[in-house]
């Protein structure tokens, strides 16, 4: 099924200058940019795209390293784009993220991991939706 998925380079990333790697790695499995934009998030903003995390002892954290840089936010679309996405990432742990995945090359650590993607269809709409106005969006 065709499906749209959302995926950042992370603040990390952006650092390393590996928007252009991580945007090739993705074109190069099939997949489309069909949105991307550059931005930097507040604590709060940071705070409302994890929401679904802020039980977890690493939220602090992860939102101060969240909003600590610019990220860039892209809608990809392609077949099975959701688990595309996610084979093309790796692991969120480096340390057990496959050979020739993104996190595997490029992550310093399980938080800094290099690049996000969503983890399923209603959480891809909600990602979207989030970073993306439907006029920045093509029609489907
Ligand atoms: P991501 O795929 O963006 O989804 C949630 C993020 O939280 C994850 O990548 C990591 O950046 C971070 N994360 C997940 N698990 C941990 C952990 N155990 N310790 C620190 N950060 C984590």
């Amino acid at each position: 099924m065709i499906e749209r998925t959302l995926s950042i380079v992370k603040p990390d990333g952006v650092a390393k200058n590996l928007i252009g790697e991580v945007v090739r790695r993705f074109e190069a499995a099939g997949l489309k940019v069909v949105a991307l934009k550059m931005v930097r998030l507040d604590r709060g903003e940071a705070e409302g795209f994890y929401h679904v995390h802020r039980e977890r002892p690493f939220f602090a954290s992860l939102v101060a390293f969240m909003s600590s840089g610019p990220i860039v936010p892209m809608v990809l679309e392609g077949e099975d784009a959701i688990a595309r996405v996610r084979t093309v990432m790796g692991s969120t742990d480096p340390a057990k993220a496959g050979a020739g995945t993104i996190r595997k090359d490029f992550a310093s650590s399980i938080e800094k991991n290099i690049v996000h993607g969503s983890d399923g269809p209603a959480t891809a709409s909600f990602e979207i939706g989030y970073f993306f106005s439907a006029l920045e969006i093509p029609p489907r």
